[in-house]
């Protein structure tokens, strides 16, 4: 489903993502780690279409989005990818239903009141259905985190990339967010590829690779 072939990105001299090359299937859930500055950020960000490789093709369900223009990139980015930060970037202004809405807001201007039911469903599903009136600002960095990962399914992705999405999180947050992830995967089918620091993580997730200085080692 989604394919690299030698894809490279720099910055100047630094060599962010140097020939990648990566096959992953439809459904499958693919982790990523490695050391920091390693190009692990960069390799999501090529793949999400938040920047453009250098040179090399990144083909997702047969379409090369290296040719994509601006335009074709939002609308791939809106329809296709649910991106989970380390930060979760809600709004803080917005309550936790609306932060969840934003994505179709975006894309469709007006919300019906189907979305809205399915937003408060998934928020239910995430253990959030108390919480959909509250600001962030109340929210525990788990809560947020959660907030940002209904925000992600919103508009019903079929690929999930999250960047370190348990860094602000304690042990116990951090377990129940990749639980969430997995269930996720397995239950929707959702390709997921997980970035992450946390090598304690490797018996849950059995699909490993590492990164060291903007290259791919150890694919299984
Ligand atoms: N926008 C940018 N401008 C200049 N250099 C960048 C930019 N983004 C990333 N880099 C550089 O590219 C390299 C890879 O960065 P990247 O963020 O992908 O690493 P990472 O593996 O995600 O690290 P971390 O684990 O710390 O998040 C680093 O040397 C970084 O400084
Ligand atoms: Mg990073």
């Amino acid at each position: 489903m989604i394919s690299l072939k030698d894809v490279k990105k720099f910055y100047g001299e630094v060599k962010a993502v140097d020939g990648v090359n990566l096959d992953v299937k439809k459904g499958s859930f693919l982790t990523v780690l490695g050391p920091s500055g390693s190009g692990k950020s960069t390799l999501l960000y090529l793949i999400g279409g938040l920047t453009r490789p250098v040179s090399g093709d990144i083909v997702v369900d047969n379409e090369n989005i290296s040719n994509y223009t601006e335009r074709e990139l939002n609308i791939y980015r809106n329809k296709k990818i649910g991106f989970i930060f380390q930060m979760y970037y809600l709004i803080p202004e917005l309550d936790v239903l609306d932060n969840v809405l934003l994505p179709l807001r975006i894309a469709y201007s007006r919300i019906t009141d189907r979305e809205i039911d399915t937003a408060i469903r998934l928020l239910k599903r995430l253990r959030m259905g108390e919480k959909v009136r509250c600001l962030p600002f109340t929210l525990s960095g788990g809560e947020q985190q959660r907030v940002a990962i209904a925000r992600a399914l919103i508009t019903k992705p079929s690929v999930i990339l999250a960047d370190e999405p348990t860094g602000n999180l304690d042990r116990e947050n951090g377990e129940h967010i990749y639980a969430l992830l997995k269930e996720l995967n397995e239950n929707l089918d959702i390709t997921t590829i997980l970035v992450t620091h946390d090598e304690h993580i490797t018996g849950l997730f059995p699909n490993i690779i590492h990164m060291i200085d903007g290259k791919i080692f150890n694919h299984r």
